[in-house]
């Protein structure tokens, strides 16, 4: 696939169906250099890309994200995992009306997953295997915990999605989306 950015992700769409060639060794370091290459707040970069290839753990994730059949036909997968940070500064300040402090501290990490960012990174990559005629889809239906103690994740770190990577099965189709009018508040 060639062209401009822009021309990627009108071009991108979620794969499901795939083909069961694998992905060259040098297509999946440069879809993981561009989730290295991603911004974070103050550059922490406070996540773990997670690599599987061999069928059997595929299988086994599937079963960890509900059942979704089609997980088991993908080449590859990519779990980004957050870290657990004590500080709760940010979303103290984020939102000071709200008494963060008393929170319980599973419950504040798991809630506060979203604040690590790991959505860009895995943009990052989505784009990059397009480019490179790989398709994908995100995962974050399954269940954490479970998928964390699997993966044998370093103390303090959970997956906060998976994407499945794979050669698309017959054509794609991107689903529509919103007018820029829909979108687009003009303050
Ligand atoms: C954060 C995120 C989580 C998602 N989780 C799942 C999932 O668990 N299972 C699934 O089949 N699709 C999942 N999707 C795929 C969406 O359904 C899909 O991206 C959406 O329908 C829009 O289609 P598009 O990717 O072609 O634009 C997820 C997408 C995102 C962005």
């Amino acid at each position: 696939m060639k062209g401009t950015v822009l021309d990627l992700l009108r071009g991108r769409c979620r794969v499901r169906d795939f083909t069961d060639e694998s992905i060259p060794d040098d297509v999946v370091r440069y879809i993981l250099e561009a989730g290295r290459l991603s911004p974070s707040g103050g550059n922490e970069q406070p996540w773990k890309f997670v690599l599987v290839r061999d069928r059997e753990s595929i299988e086994r994730m599937a079963e960890i994200a509900y059942g979704q059949k089609w997980i088991r036909d993908a080449a590859m997968l990519v779990v980004l995992c957050v870290r657990d940070v004590d500080d709760r500064g940010i979303q103290k300040a984020r939102f000071p009306g709200l008494d963060i402090e008393s929170l319980d501290d599973q419950l504040y990490f798991r809630i506060n997953m979203e604040e690590h960012q790991t959505k860009i990174p895995g943009t990052h990559m989505v784009l990059a295997a397009w480019e490179k005629g790989v398709g994908s889809t995100w995962i974050s239906y399954f269940r954490v915990d479970e998928l964390a103690e699997f993966l044998g994740l370093p103390s303090g770190y959970l997956p906060s999605e998976m994407i499945a990577f794979g050669y698309p099965k017959g054509d794609t189709e991107p689903v529509e989306k919103k007018d820029m009018d829909d979108v687009l508040i003009k303050f």
